[in-house]
């Protein structure tokens, strides 16, 4: 099959690549690239574990092809430390509150909680349940990631993180 030329940024670096059209996003980055961060659990749109970033959208990379990210900016779980290592305040908040068990949805969970508190930097605990509605987790019940994300919210804006009460 004929393949196409594709360009894209992708944590910060450019990347150039030849893919087949069918190519899903996901498959490029898990394959081509060896971004194995965003997991594979439906392929059907529906479990969010692909989740990335791109264009300052949250996108479920199974969903698109690569040839659609031709010149998109893409962040995955990989370019969330920072380069000393030093882990995103989601990344420290998903430890600290236990807000995960097998692991399988949380590199796009912590995608998702991204573009969410990008976007509104004080969310309430609904507007989180809301946010990450199209995520699934099949080990924690939720609670926990919820509580992650709020101890993120609270760090990005130099905030202790007080639990509320159950
Ligand atoms: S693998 Fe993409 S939504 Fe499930
Ligand atoms: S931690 Fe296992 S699916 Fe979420």
């Amino acid at each position: 099959m004929a393949k196409s030329q594709v360009s894209m940024t992708i944590n910060g670096k450019a990347v150039d690549a030849l893919v087949e059209p069918r190519t899903l996003l996901v498959h490029f980055l898990r394959e081509h690239l060896g971004l194995t961060g965003a997991h594979i659990g439906c392929e059907t749109t529906h479990c969010g574990a692909c989740t990335v970033d791109l264009d300052d959208k949250s996108v479920k990379s199974c969903t698109m092809f690569a040839v659609q990210a031709n010149g998109a900016n893409i962040r995955t779980i990989e370019g969330m430390a920072a380069p000393d290592g030093t882990l995103h305040a989601l990344q420290e908040g998903f430890r600290q509150m236990h807000g995960l068990q097998c692991g399988f949805c949380t590199p796009g969970m912590i995608l998702r909680a991204y573009r969410l508190l990008q976007e509104n930097k004080s969310p309430t605990e609904e507007e989180i349940r809301y946010g990450i509605s199209g995520n699934l987790c099949r080990c924690t019940g939720y609670q926990n990631v919820v509580k992650a994300i709020q101890y993120a919210a609270a760090k990005l804006q130099g905030m202790p993180f007080e639990e509320a009460a159950e």
